[in-house]
């Protein structure tokens, strides 16, 4: 099939990549003229597993890059909005740049189409795209549109998008479905898993992928309301961090006696920082107003935004009561991203708690195996880099562990201790084990779990530890 994909960022590029992959014909649009000669001269400008493999595959032959909107749509029996629906400072989805392709692809409609938001978009904006396709002069017979909500995490884009737990296709007629279908067919066939060189089937993915019909406004509900209740969960979960710390309970013990209540799951149950990133904030805040909108006061998501900048702050307190004072103190920060896996620091909690430790006179050194190179676009002055963990670490007052990268999870914790002035860390990712940590000869801060000293003295009655020789 002959698809066009606009907008080749985090979601349309590998979008693009894997629908080459599939085997249909792709042109990637893009109105960022830097990002399409990248693109075209063989870079990736994104971290993400196995892409660049597929752009390789494909570039120049079944995947082709273009700044010309009407040409790719004309060319096309499907084209997929990608492009970006970032907040407006009233918390709504700014739906500026889907409603200006829509009014661009008008002209091009010329024979049925199927116009697809791949964009996260509130209910209703597939109306909305239909009605500035018709007032622009497009044949109401020649096109429809589709919701196809995309639940790819960044970090495991590509597998998420060829092993995705279902594909949810949002379409008002079975002419529309059908396109979408065949878009997918490969994947919801199993044909595709049965290649030589398919990508790699994950852990815990079912094959052949499921797909789900249902009516266009389902399928935009859906991804408003799975990405809110994931941020809910992220929010319980450190609600129940925060009680265990008051009463000394294990937060890893409650998750995991929660977690095995089938009707619950133990995925998700991850305390720490607080959710970030380009997809959880944004949404959660829009879906907060597209309710308000359709007359439902839905302020479990206040509550659900309040906790997750509530976490931040307490990870800021923990910092000061293991330091007492940030004014001059020199702290080694692992991680930048907003997860582990990615170079995206969009929202990412890890750059706001940096952001506040400078704010209040710290020295942060900060070392990330992918966003640095994005960190140091974004923040003019104050936060040194450095090439690894341990020279982050070296002469600190403390480390602290921000992002879950794995390679954090696997220090060598005998170095780590050596190059650290004061053998502290603070852990907002939990990615050790307490009593490890003691035993290595630290003084170990996490969340929801009591803080640990290599003499087993709490760590309160620790703050003033010796300096090291
Ligand atoms: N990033 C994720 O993990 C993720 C996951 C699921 C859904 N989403 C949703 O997908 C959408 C895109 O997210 P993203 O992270 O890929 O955004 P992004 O900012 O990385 O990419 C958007 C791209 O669209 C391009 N663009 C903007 N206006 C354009 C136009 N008129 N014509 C052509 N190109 C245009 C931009 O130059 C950019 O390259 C958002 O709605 C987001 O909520 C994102």
């Amino acid at each position: 099939m002959r698809v066009a994909v606009v907008g080749s960022g985090y979601v349309g590029l590998v979008a693009g990549a894997c629908f080459a992959d599939l085997g249909h014909d792709v042109i990637l649009v893009d109105n960022d003229e830097s990002k399409l000669a990248a693109l075209k001269n063989g870079q990736v400008p994104i971290h993400e597993n196995y892409l660049p493999e597929l752009l390789s595959r494909h570039r120049g032959q079944r995947l082709t890059f273009s700044g010309d909107l009407r040409e790719a749509v004309g060319a096309s029996a499907a084209i997929f909005i990608a492009v970006g629906t970032p907040p407006t400072e009233r918390g709504e989805a700014d739906l500026s740049y889907v409603e200006s392709v829509a009014r661009e692809i008008t002209g091009a409609v010329d024979h049925y189409k199927v116009i697809v938001e791949k964009s996260t978009v509130p209910v209703y904006t597939s109306e909305w795209i239909r009605k500035i396709i018709l007032r622009n002069g497009a044949d109401p017979d020649s096109f429809d549109v589709a919701s196809n909500p995309e639940f790819l995490r960044e970090g495991t884009a590509v597998t998420d998008f060829l092993f995705p737990d279902r594909i949810v296709v949002g379409c008002d007629n079975d002419r529309c479905a059908n396109v979408l279908r065949q878009v997918y067919a490969p994947l919801t066939s199993g044909s595709y898993y049965e290649r030589t060189d398919a990508i790699p089937q994950p852990d815990r993915s079912t094959i052949p992928a499921p797909i789900i019909v249902t009516s266009t406004k389902s399928a935009e509900l859906i991804k408003h309301a799975s990405n809110a209740f994931l941020a809910m969960k992220i929010s319980f979960i450190n609600a129940v961090a925060s009680m265990c710390e008051s009463v000394g309970a294990n937060v890893n013990q409650v998750c995991h006696g929660i977690g095995t209540d089938s009707r619950i799951g133990p995925r998700f149950l991850n305390p720490g920082i607080g959710y970030g990133g380009s997809c959880f904030p944004k949404d959660v805040m829009a879906f907060r107003a597209v309710a308000r909108e359709c007359g439902y006061d839905f302020r479990l998501l206040d509550e659900v935004m309040r906790i997750n900048e509530d976490q931040r702050d307490r990870f800021l307190r923990k910092v000061r009561s293991a330091l007492w004072t940030l004014r001059g103190k020199h702290v080694g920060v692992l991680g930048l991203a907003f997860k582990g896996g990615t170079d995206d620091i969009r929202e990412s909690p890890a750059i706001l708690i940096v952001q506040a430790l400078l704010q209040e006179g710290c020295n942060v050194t900060a070392f990330d195996p992918a966003a640095m190179e994005r960190t140091q676009e974004m923040m003019t002055s104050g936060l040194k880099f450095a090439n690894s963990a341990y020279e982050a670490a070296t002469g600190a007052d403390a480390i602290l562990i921000l992002t879950e990268w794995e390679e954090f999870a696997n220090l060598d914790l005998q170095r780590l201790n050596q190059e650290l002035k004061y053998p502290i860390v603070i852990d907002g990712r939990n990615l050790y084990d307490p009593e490890v940590m003691a035993a290595n000869g630290f003084t170990y801060y996490s969340v929801g779990r009591a803080a640990a000293h290599p003499d087993g003295v709490p760590a309160a009655a620790m703050k003033n530890t010796a300096k090291k020789a």
